[in-house]
């Protein structure tokens, strides 16, 4: 049976890379897309004049964006740090902002930051084999917090739910999630803009 829009059937993650096997190619964020989003903007834009790598790949597959449909893919962040803060992805709420999503840990090591507009803060933990489930109403972003694994999670939520990145371009998470003495820890993000 010929399915009724783009993606392939059947479709495959690789386990190691989170590439699927469709003609559609991931998405890609690289330093140069992600000016302002670390703390130390000095070491982002070293890192761009210095070959400029791949942060973060994931796949809009070209779900319709209707009610009852469900997007989903993988979300693929590089293992490296912007100074002492670990590569992670832009993160967003969602535009119709009571939408939940989850995320499976294929591989790696991450941490899900999660922030409600009122300022509740979750963040969990998650490797491989491990589930997220990310609540309605939480802007969510993954941050890779392992020296040399790949983070490659699947994601599925409702295909009209929306993403809105811009309330996070303009005021930041409220917490960072950075390296110190060999761990992970999370602080207080001193550049997060309180407007209210
Ligand atoms: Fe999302």
């Amino acid at each position: 049976m010929k399915h009724p829009f783009y993606v392939e059937i059947p479709l495959s993650f690789d386990r190691i890379t989170g590439i699927a096997n469709c003609s559609k190619p991931a998405l890609e964020r690289r330093y140069s897309d992600m000016k302002n989003m670390y703390f130390d903007e000095e070491k982002r834009k070293e890192k761009e004049k210095g070959g400029n790598n791949l942060i973060y790949r994931f796949y809009d597959l070209g779900i319709p964006k209707k009610e009852g449909d469900l997007a989903f893919g993988t979300s693929i962040i590089y293992p490296g740090k912007v100074g002492n803060e670990y590569h992670m992805t832009n993160g967003h709420f969602h535009t119709i902002l009571d939408t939940a999503e989850i995320y499976y840990c294929q591989s790696g090591h991450g941490i899900m930051m999660m922030e409600s507009p009122e300022g509740d803060i979750l963040y969990k933990e998650m490797k491989s084999g491990q589930v997220i489930y990310v609540p309605g109403r939480y802007a969510h972003r993954s941050i890779n917090i392992s020296s040399s694994e790949t983070l490659i999670t699947f994601y599925v939520f409702r295909a009209d739910a929306g993403h809105d990145y811009g309330s996070i371009k303009e005021k930041g998470f409220r917490k960072l999630v950075v390296e110190d003495g060999g761990h992970w820890t999370v602080i207080d993000n001193p550049r997060w803009k309180n407007y209210e």
